[in-house]
């Protein structure tokens, strides 16, 4: 089985915080959008039937009109066999919704939308330099919520100046419109930002790590109490509406990436990345010429890897998978550096699963890479 990932780097503004791979000249999305069709044929062998998962991801992929997005997926389902139960997402910016385009987009047979709506205060909308603001957050989930039964919302927590009051507001806010998923991620300093520049400035002030951990236990009482598994860390879903394309991701399956800096995984041991430069990356695809960078995989990275993603999902992570995938010395490894933790009660066995204490799930990271082999 395969999952596609389509990368769309265009964005109408640069957030502030935001360093994924996005231009603003959106004038060539067309260009690139064309240069994506063409690289899925040059790796159409790649693709492992049947299709479980596509996903539409950016940058903002809801820059792309309608018609091409029906287009491409006439195409998909022409040429490769497609699971029934195929989940298709787009990633949507609230300034982009209007009715008419969701129904077009469910038309061409998107049946699940992940909107970007970051928070309900315009304070917190204006300091990340979003293009929509409350008003236009709300709007666009009204339309969402008459025209799709599976969607996720995102918000960030730890913004500069919220505090748990606040925090707790932009949840009741999300929760009005009943989402069966909702994910949430901590905001995060990244190098090259505005946001980066305006903390070394001193312009901008974060809240402390504390108050952080606080927002997101509060988050993680609030929606087990309302009949959501917190399925990953930065994910929460009503049973049948855990994100499948994610879930895939995490489990170790394959995906094919397509688009500037889309990053594909063969399932075993080789990962690859495209180039993230729209131009060179048009520029090889009109060649015939794919423009990647590849790594073989290591068994300690992939048990690294293993370890970070099990911890951060509610199954936990297997002891007997350890010792198959990996052999005995790393399952002897896991166990002695489990052992040293223990006391701590931070982990905790069940059964053959290793897993984070409620208390402690805020600092999962953090613990996952104590269990890391060096
Ligand atoms: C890269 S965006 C793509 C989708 C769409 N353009 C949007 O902004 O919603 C996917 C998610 O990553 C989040 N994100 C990106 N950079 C982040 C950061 N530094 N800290 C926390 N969340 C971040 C975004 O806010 C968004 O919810
Ligand atoms: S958060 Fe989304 S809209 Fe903002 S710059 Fe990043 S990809 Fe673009």
């Amino acid at each position: 089985m395969s999952n596609l990932y389509f990368h769309f780097p265009f964005c109408k503004q640069a957030c502030h915080y935001c360093n994924f791979h996005f231009s603003t000249a959106i004038k060539s999305k067309d260009l690139i959008w064309d240069a994506m069709i063409k690289e899925l044929q040059l790796r159409s062998d790649e693709v492992k039937s049947p299709l479980e998962s596509i996903y539409f991801g950016g940058g903002s992929p809801s820059l792309i009109s309608p018609e091409k997005i029906d287009s491409l997926l006439k195409k998909i389902k022409n040429q490769f066999s497609v699971l029934n139960t195929v989940e298709i997402t787009l990633e949507v910016n609230p300034d982009d919704v209007t009715k008419n385009y969701l129904i077009e987009l469910k038309q061409a047979g998107i049946n699940r939308l992940s909107l970007g709506t970051q928070s309900f205060f315009d304070e917190d909308l204006k300091l990340m330099n979003r293009a929509h603001n409350s008003d236009q957050a709300i709007e666009a989930l009204e339309n969402v919520t008459n025209q799709f039964q599976n969607f996720s919302i995102d918000l960030i927590y730890g913004m500069p100046n919220s505090n748990i009051t606040s925090w707790e507001k932009n949840i009741q806010r999300a929760l009005k419109f009943n989402p069966p998923h909702i994910s949430a991620y901590a905001l995060t300093v990244e190098k090259k930002t505005v946001l980066y520049d305006q903390i070394k400035n001193k312009k901008i002030e974060l809240i402390s790590d504390e108050e952080v951990k606080e927002q997101y236990d509060l988050l993680v009482l609030k929606m087990n109490t309302l009949g959501f598994v917190n399925y990953e860390f930065s994910n929460f879903g009503k049973p049948g509406f855990f994100s499948i394309n994610n879930q895939n991701y995490w489990n170790g399956k394959s995906y094919i990436g397509i688009g500037p800096s889309a990053h594909s995984y063969d399932g075993d041991v080789l990962r690859s990345w495209n180039i993230s430069n729209n131009q060179l990356y048009v520029k090889s695809i009109s060649s015939g010429e794919l423009n990647f960078e590849k790594e073989k995989l290591s068994s300690k990275d992939l048990y690294n890897e293993y370890i970070m993603t099990g911890l951060r999902k509610i199954e936990g992570l297997s002891l007997s998978y350890v010792k198959i995938k990996f052999g005995k010395p790393y399952a002897e490894y896991l166990e002695a550096q489990v052992d040293k933790n223990l006391k701590s009660r931070n982990f905790y066995w069940d059964g053959d699963y290793l897993k984070i204490s409620q208390k402690a799930k805020f600092l999962t990271d953090g613990l996952a890479a104590d269990l890391f082999r060096i």
